[in-house]
Protein backbone atom coordinates (compact mmCIF):
# COMPACT_ATOMS: atom_id res chain seq x y z
CA UNK A 1 0.00 0.00 0.00
CA UNK A 2 2.60 2.79 1.16
CA UNK A 3 4.22 1.75 -2.38
CA UNK A 4 1.26 2.67 -4.17
CA UNK A 5 1.05 5.58 -2.33
CA UNK A 6 4.44 6.66 -3.24
CA UNK A 7 3.99 6.15 -6.75
CA UNK A 8 0.74 8.25 -6.69
CA UNK A 9 1.99 11.43 -5.09
CA UNK A 10 5.29 10.89 -7.08
CA UNK A 11 3.14 10.51 -10.23
CA UNK A 12 1.17 13.74 -8.95
CA UNK A 13 4.32 15.91 -8.75
CA UNK A 14 5.32 15.20 -12.78
CA UNK A 15 3.24 16.65 -15.13
CA UNK A 16 -0.32 16.83 -15.08
CA UNK A 17 -3.70 14.52 -15.37
CA UNK A 18 -6.66 15.53 -17.12
CA UNK A 19 -10.02 14.02 -15.69
CA UNK A 20 -10.68 12.23 -19.65
CA UNK A 21 -7.99 10.03 -18.01
CA UNK A 22 -10.32 7.95 -15.86
CA UNK A 23 -13.33 8.73 -18.81
CA UNK A 24 -13.20 6.15 -21.64
CA UNK A 25 -15.04 8.61 -23.32
CA UNK A 26 -17.39 7.28 -25.73
CA UNK A 27 -15.51 3.58 -25.26
CA UNK A 28 -16.08 0.91 -21.96
CA UNK A 29 -14.56 -1.37 -20.29
CA UNK A 30 -15.49 -5.13 -21.19
CA UNK A 31 -17.62 -3.44 -24.01
CA UNK A 32 -17.83 -7.21 -25.37
CA UNK A 33 -18.99 -8.83 -22.25
CA UNK A 34 -22.20 -10.07 -23.81
CA UNK A 35 -21.06 -10.48 -27.49
CA UNK A 36 -17.78 -11.85 -27.39
CA UNK A 37 -17.42 -12.38 -23.53
CA UNK A 38 -13.54 -14.45 -24.84
CA UNK A 39 -12.09 -11.78 -26.98
CA UNK A 40 -10.21 -9.83 -24.34
CA UNK A 41 -8.80 -13.34 -22.94
CA UNK A 42 -8.01 -14.55 -26.13
CA UNK A 43 -5.96 -11.51 -27.54
CA UNK A 44 -3.86 -11.78 -24.00
CA UNK A 45 -3.20 -15.74 -24.51
CA UNK A 46 -2.10 -14.67 -28.19
CA UNK A 47 0.31 -13.09 -26.97
CA UNK A 48 1.45 -14.57 -23.83
CA UNK A 49 1.70 -17.41 -26.56
CA UNK A 50 3.79 -15.63 -29.37
CA UNK A 51 5.57 -12.78 -27.64
CA UNK A 52 8.04 -14.59 -25.98
CA UNK A 53 9.27 -15.64 -29.24
CA UNK A 54 9.74 -12.81 -31.12
CA UNK A 55 9.48 -9.94 -28.47
CA UNK A 56 10.82 -6.74 -30.99
CA UNK A 57 6.85 -7.56 -31.94
CA UNK A 58 5.71 -5.60 -28.79
CA UNK A 59 7.32 -2.27 -30.23
CA UNK A 60 5.93 -2.48 -33.38
CA UNK A 61 2.82 -3.25 -31.89
CA UNK A 62 2.93 -0.20 -29.99
CA UNK A 63 3.99 2.23 -32.48
CA UNK A 64 0.97 0.75 -34.72
CA UNK A 65 -1.61 1.78 -32.18
CA UNK A 66 -0.05 5.23 -31.92
CA UNK A 67 0.49 5.63 -35.87
CA UNK A 68 -3.35 4.34 -36.41
CA UNK A 69 -4.88 7.05 -33.25
CA UNK A 70 -2.70 9.54 -35.03
CA UNK A 71 -4.81 9.54 -38.57
CA UNK A 72 -8.70 9.02 -38.47
CA UNK A 73 -8.42 8.44 -34.67
CA UNK A 74 -8.23 4.85 -33.74
CA UNK A 75 -10.23 3.32 -35.83
CA UNK A 76 -7.93 0.67 -37.51
CA UNK A 77 -7.04 2.74 -40.80
CA UNK A 78 -3.38 1.84 -40.62
CA UNK A 79 -3.91 -1.60 -40.94
CA UNK A 80 -5.94 -1.25 -44.36
CA UNK A 81 -3.66 -2.18 -47.63
CA UNK A 82 -4.19 -0.03 -50.70
CA UNK A 83 -6.27 -0.37 -53.48
CA UNK A 84 -5.81 -0.09 -57.41
CA UNK A 85 -6.56 3.76 -57.25
CA UNK A 86 -5.56 4.28 -53.86
CA UNK A 87 -2.66 4.20 -52.04
CA UNK A 88 -3.23 3.41 -48.30
CA UNK A 89 -1.79 5.00 -45.01
CA UNK A 90 0.45 1.70 -44.70
CA UNK A 91 2.59 2.93 -48.30
CA UNK A 92 3.72 6.16 -46.49
CA UNK A 93 6.60 6.77 -45.73
CA UNK A 94 6.55 7.10 -41.81
CA UNK A 95 4.71 3.54 -41.97
CA UNK A 96 7.07 1.84 -44.09
CA UNK A 97 8.59 0.52 -40.63
CA UNK A 98 6.02 -1.09 -39.42
CA UNK A 99 6.03 -4.49 -38.81
CA UNK A 100 3.63 -5.89 -36.90
CA UNK A 101 0.84 -6.15 -39.90
CA UNK A 102 0.59 -9.89 -40.57
CA UNK A 103 0.39 -10.56 -36.65
CA UNK A 104 -2.64 -8.20 -36.24
CA UNK A 105 -4.31 -10.36 -38.87
CA UNK A 106 -3.70 -13.60 -37.38
CA UNK A 107 -4.68 -12.35 -34.10
CA UNK A 108 -7.72 -11.03 -35.57
CA UNK A 109 -8.17 -14.40 -37.63
CA UNK A 110 -8.38 -15.99 -34.07
CA UNK A 111 -10.73 -13.82 -32.56
CA UNK A 112 -13.01 -14.15 -35.69
CA UNK A 113 -12.83 -18.05 -35.12
CA UNK A 114 -14.60 -17.40 -31.83
CA UNK A 115 -17.21 -14.57 -32.69
CA UNK A 116 -17.20 -13.69 -36.20
CA UNK A 117 -17.94 -9.88 -37.27
CA UNK A 118 -17.91 -8.66 -33.55
CA UNK A 119 -14.80 -7.12 -32.47
CA UNK A 120 -13.37 -4.88 -34.58
CA UNK A 121 -9.74 -4.38 -35.60
CA UNK A 122 -9.30 -0.99 -34.08
CA UNK A 123 -9.87 -3.23 -30.92
CA UNK A 124 -7.51 -5.91 -31.52
CA UNK A 125 -4.59 -3.44 -32.22
CA UNK A 126 -5.00 -1.73 -29.03
CA UNK A 127 -5.36 -4.88 -26.79
CA UNK A 128 -2.24 -6.38 -28.59
CA UNK A 129 -0.23 -3.23 -28.62
CA UNK A 130 -1.18 -3.02 -24.44
CA UNK A 131 -0.56 -6.77 -23.62
CA UNK A 132 2.71 -7.26 -26.19
CA UNK A 133 4.12 -4.45 -23.51
CA UNK A 134 2.61 -6.57 -20.17
CA UNK A 135 4.46 -9.52 -21.75
CA UNK A 136 7.73 -7.98 -22.08
CA UNK A 137 7.49 -6.75 -18.75
CA UNK A 138 6.18 -3.24 -19.53
CA UNK A 139 3.32 -1.29 -18.09
CA UNK A 140 -0.55 -2.51 -17.78
CA UNK A 141 -3.19 0.04 -18.92
CA UNK A 142 -6.91 -0.43 -19.41
CA UNK A 143 -7.89 -0.39 -23.24
CA UNK A 144 -11.64 0.32 -22.93
CA UNK A 145 -13.22 -1.21 -25.98
CA UNK A 146 -15.67 -0.27 -28.70
CA UNK A 147 -13.98 1.23 -31.40
CA UNK A 148 -15.37 0.36 -34.67
CA UNK A 149 -13.43 0.49 -37.75
CA UNK A 150 -12.97 2.89 -40.56
CA UNK A 151 -13.13 2.71 -44.03
CA UNK A 152 -10.97 4.72 -45.63
CA UNK A 153 -6.96 4.93 -45.73
CA UNK A 154 -5.12 7.64 -47.19
CA UNK A 155 -1.12 7.77 -47.68
CA UNK A 156 -1.20 11.56 -47.43
CA UNK A 157 -2.75 11.81 -43.78
CA UNK A 158 -0.29 9.57 -42.62
CA UNK A 159 2.49 11.65 -44.21
CA UNK A 160 0.80 15.09 -43.18
CA UNK A 161 0.16 13.69 -39.40
CA UNK A 162 2.22 11.32 -38.24
CA UNK A 163 5.20 13.43 -36.48
CA UNK A 164 8.76 13.22 -38.23
CA UNK A 165 12.12 12.45 -35.73
CA UNK A 166 13.76 15.86 -37.01
CA UNK A 167 10.41 17.76 -35.22
CA UNK A 168 11.55 20.67 -33.37
CA UNK A 169 9.61 21.16 -29.91
CA UNK A 170 6.99 23.50 -30.93
CA UNK A 171 6.39 21.15 -33.41
CA UNK A 172 5.65 18.23 -31.63
CA UNK A 173 3.98 20.23 -29.42
CA UNK A 174 1.31 21.39 -31.92
CA UNK A 175 1.37 17.96 -33.53
CA UNK A 176 0.45 16.36 -30.02
CA UNK A 177 -2.21 19.43 -29.22
CA UNK A 178 -3.95 18.81 -32.90
CA UNK A 179 -5.14 15.48 -31.76
CA UNK A 180 -6.04 16.61 -27.90
CA UNK A 181 -3.08 15.60 -26.34
CA UNK A 182 -1.25 17.79 -23.76
CA UNK A 183 2.74 18.31 -23.38
CA UNK A 184 2.50 15.48 -21.00
CA UNK A 185 1.66 13.16 -22.76
CA UNK A 186 4.18 13.56 -25.49
CA UNK A 187 6.76 13.69 -22.59
CA UNK A 188 5.54 10.52 -21.71
CA UNK A 189 4.80 8.51 -24.60
CA UNK A 190 7.86 9.21 -26.29
CA UNK A 191 9.33 7.37 -23.55
CA UNK A 192 8.34 4.13 -25.76
CA UNK A 193 11.35 4.81 -27.23
CA UNK A 194 12.62 2.82 -24.78
CA UNK A 195 12.07 -0.05 -27.08
CA UNK A 196 12.52 -0.70 -30.36
CA UNK A 197 14.80 -0.18 -32.83
CA UNK A 198 15.09 2.68 -36.11
CA UNK A 199 16.43 2.45 -39.33
CA UNK A 200 19.84 4.19 -39.66
CA UNK A 201 17.79 6.91 -42.27
CA UNK A 202 15.79 8.01 -39.58
CA UNK A 203 18.85 9.67 -38.28
CA UNK A 204 21.87 9.63 -40.37
CA UNK A 205 21.24 13.62 -41.24
CA UNK A 206 22.17 14.17 -37.54
CA UNK A 207 25.58 11.85 -38.23
CA UNK A 208 26.63 13.45 -40.97
CA UNK A 209 25.31 16.22 -43.09
CA UNK A 210 23.72 18.32 -40.48
CA UNK A 211 24.24 21.95 -41.65
CA UNK A 212 24.65 20.61 -45.33
CA UNK A 213 28.54 20.60 -45.22
CA UNK A 214 28.37 16.76 -45.22
CA UNK A 215 30.82 14.45 -43.90
CA UNK A 216 31.29 13.05 -40.21
CA UNK A 217 33.19 16.72 -39.13
CA UNK A 218 29.37 17.77 -39.96
CA UNK A 219 27.21 16.14 -37.28
CA UNK A 220 24.23 17.66 -34.86
CA UNK A 221 26.17 19.00 -32.05
CA UNK A 222 23.28 18.38 -29.60
CA UNK A 223 24.10 14.62 -30.07
CA UNK A 224 26.42 13.21 -27.76
CA UNK A 225 29.74 12.70 -29.88
CA UNK A 226 31.12 9.90 -28.45
CA UNK A 227 27.67 8.28 -29.38
CA UNK A 228 27.90 9.97 -32.58
CA UNK A 229 31.55 8.52 -33.48
CA UNK A 230 30.30 5.34 -32.50
CA UNK A 231 26.80 4.90 -34.42
CA UNK A 232 29.26 5.96 -37.59
CA UNK A 233 31.40 3.39 -36.96
CA UNK A 234 29.55 0.24 -36.40
CA UNK A 235 26.29 0.86 -37.46
CA UNK A 236 25.48 3.60 -39.92
CA UNK A 237 28.56 3.26 -41.88
CA UNK A 238 27.45 5.75 -44.84
CA UNK A 239 24.76 8.79 -44.82
CA UNK A 240 22.70 6.82 -47.15
CA UNK A 241 22.13 3.27 -45.65
CA UNK A 242 18.58 2.89 -44.94
CA UNK A 243 18.89 -0.89 -44.38
CA UNK A 244 20.76 -1.29 -40.70
CA UNK A 245 19.03 -1.40 -37.82
CA UNK A 246 19.92 0.26 -34.32
CA UNK A 247 18.84 0.08 -31.01
CA UNK A 248 16.92 2.84 -30.11
CA UNK A 249 17.46 2.18 -26.13
CA UNK A 250 21.04 0.28 -26.54
CA UNK A 251 21.20 -2.26 -24.61
CA UNK A 252 18.09 -2.63 -23.65
CA UNK A 253 16.11 -2.33 -26.44
CA UNK A 254 13.93 -4.96 -25.61
CA UNK A 255 12.99 -3.66 -21.43
CA UNK A 256 10.49 -1.22 -20.99
CA UNK A 257 12.64 0.66 -18.47
CA UNK A 258 13.85 4.37 -17.76
CA UNK A 259 17.00 4.37 -20.18
CA UNK A 260 15.25 6.82 -22.49
CA UNK A 261 14.90 9.66 -20.21
CA UNK A 262 18.39 8.32 -18.91
CA UNK A 263 19.74 8.35 -22.73
CA UNK A 264 18.10 11.58 -23.13
CA UNK A 265 19.99 13.31 -20.15
CA UNK A 266 23.51 12.18 -21.48
CA UNK A 267 22.41 14.01 -25.42
CA UNK A 268 21.93 10.05 -26.48
CA UNK A 269 18.49 10.53 -27.33
CA UNK A 270 18.54 9.25 -30.90
CA UNK A 271 15.89 11.38 -32.62
CA UNK A 272 15.85 14.81 -32.69
CA UNK A 273 12.55 14.66 -31.54
CA UNK A 274 13.96 13.09 -28.87
CA UNK A 275 16.50 15.75 -27.48
CA UNK A 276 13.76 18.19 -28.18
CA UNK A 277 11.98 17.11 -24.73
CA UNK A 278 15.13 18.94 -23.29
CA UNK A 279 14.40 22.27 -25.01
CA UNK A 280 11.37 22.85 -23.24
CA UNK A 281 11.59 23.64 -19.35
CA UNK A 282 8.83 21.91 -18.42
CA UNK A 283 9.05 19.11 -20.54
CA UNK A 284 13.11 19.15 -19.06
CA UNK A 285 11.99 19.16 -15.95
CA UNK A 286 9.29 16.57 -16.12
CA UNK A 287 12.25 14.16 -17.98
CA UNK A 288 14.63 15.00 -15.04
CA UNK A 289 12.24 13.98 -12.35
CA UNK A 290 10.78 10.52 -13.70
CA UNK A 291 14.50 9.87 -15.00
CA UNK A 292 15.89 9.03 -11.27
CA UNK A 293 13.30 6.58 -11.25
CA UNK A 294 11.36 4.06 -9.83
CA UNK A 295 10.06 3.22 -12.56
CA UNK A 296 6.65 2.43 -11.96
CA UNK A 297 6.33 6.10 -11.62
CA UNK A 298 6.95 6.35 -15.55
CA UNK A 299 4.71 3.35 -16.06
CA UNK A 300 1.67 4.95 -14.40
CA UNK A 301 2.55 8.17 -16.45
CA UNK A 302 3.42 6.48 -19.60
CA UNK A 303 -0.60 4.25 -18.85
CA UNK A 304 -1.80 7.26 -18.31
CA UNK A 305 -1.34 8.45 -21.51
CA UNK A 306 -1.83 5.65 -23.32
CA UNK A 307 -5.20 5.65 -22.38
CA UNK A 308 -5.49 9.27 -23.87
CA UNK A 309 -3.94 7.85 -27.07
CA UNK A 310 -6.15 4.69 -27.47
CA UNK A 311 -9.36 7.28 -27.24
CA UNK A 312 -8.34 9.72 -29.58
CA UNK A 313 -11.38 10.35 -32.26
CA UNK A 314 -12.87 7.05 -32.09
CA UNK A 315 -15.27 5.80 -34.20
CA UNK A 316 -18.54 4.14 -31.98
CA UNK A 317 -22.27 3.15 -32.37
CA UNK A 318 -23.17 3.18 -35.96
CA UNK A 319 -20.00 4.46 -37.34
CA UNK A 320 -17.63 2.50 -39.27
CA UNK A 321 -17.59 -1.16 -39.59
CA UNK A 322 -16.14 -4.12 -38.07
CA UNK A 323 -13.90 -5.71 -40.39
CA UNK A 324 -13.94 -9.16 -40.90
CA UNK A 325 -10.03 -8.81 -42.63
CA UNK A 326 -7.65 -6.07 -41.09
CA UNK A 327 -6.19 -5.59 -44.05
CA UNK A 328 -9.52 -5.05 -46.17
CA UNK A 329 -12.88 -3.02 -45.26
CA UNK A 330 -15.93 -5.41 -45.78
CA UNK A 331 -17.70 -5.59 -49.36
C1 LIG B 1 6.84 12.21 -30.46
C2 LIG B 1 6.92 11.98 -31.72
C3 LIG B 1 7.48 10.73 -32.31
C4 LIG B 1 8.33 10.66 -33.36
C5 LIG B 1 8.88 11.81 -34.15
C6 LIG B 1 8.64 9.27 -33.56
C7 LIG B 1 9.45 8.79 -34.56
C8 LIG B 1 9.87 7.48 -34.66
C9 LIG B 1 10.80 6.97 -35.64
C10 LIG B 1 11.41 7.81 -36.77
C11 LIG B 1 11.02 5.68 -35.37
C12 LIG B 1 11.99 4.74 -36.09
C13 LIG B 1 11.45 4.22 -37.38
C14 LIG B 1 12.50 3.44 -38.12
O1 LIG B 1 13.51 4.04 -38.47
O2 LIG B 1 12.32 2.23 -38.33
C15 LIG B 1 10.24 5.34 -34.22
C16 LIG B 1 10.21 4.10 -33.64
C17 LIG B 1 9.36 3.77 -32.61
N1 LIG B 1 8.40 4.58 -32.05
FE1 LIG B 1 8.22 6.55 -32.29
N2 LIG B 1 7.97 8.53 -32.64
C18 LIG B 1 7.23 9.38 -31.85
C19 LIG B 1 6.38 9.02 -30.85
C20 LIG B 1 6.08 7.73 -30.51
C21 LIG B 1 4.99 7.33 -29.66
C22 LIG B 1 3.96 8.29 -29.07
C23 LIG B 1 5.05 5.98 -29.54
C24 LIG B 1 4.15 5.04 -28.80
C25 LIG B 1 3.40 5.37 -27.79
C26 LIG B 1 6.20 5.55 -30.30
C27 LIG B 1 6.66 4.26 -30.36
C28 LIG B 1 7.74 3.86 -31.11
C29 LIG B 1 8.31 2.53 -31.01
C30 LIG B 1 7.91 1.46 -30.03
C31 LIG B 1 9.31 2.47 -31.98
C32 LIG B 1 10.18 1.26 -32.32
C33 LIG B 1 9.51 0.52 -33.46
C34 LIG B 1 10.14 -0.81 -33.83
O3 LIG B 1 10.90 -1.38 -33.08
O4 LIG B 1 9.81 -1.27 -34.93
N3 LIG B 1 6.77 6.63 -30.90
N4 LIG B 1 9.53 6.45 -33.81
Amino acid sequence: MAAVATIIVLAAMVGTASAADEDGGKLRQGFYDQSCPRAEQIVRHYMEQHVPHAPSVAATLLRTHFHDCFVRGCDGSVLLNGTNGNEAEKDSPPNASLRGFAFVDRVKAVVEQECPGVVSCADVLALAARDAIGVIGGPFWRVPTGRRDGRVSLKQEALDQIPGPTMNFTDLLASFQSKGLELPDLVWLSGAHTIGIAHCDSFSERLYNFTGRGGPSDADPSLNPVYAANLRRTKCATPTDNTTIVEMDPGSFLTFDLGYYRGLLKSRGLFQSDHALLMDAAARADVESVASGPPEVFFQLFARSMVRLGMLEVKTGGEGEIRRHCAVVNS
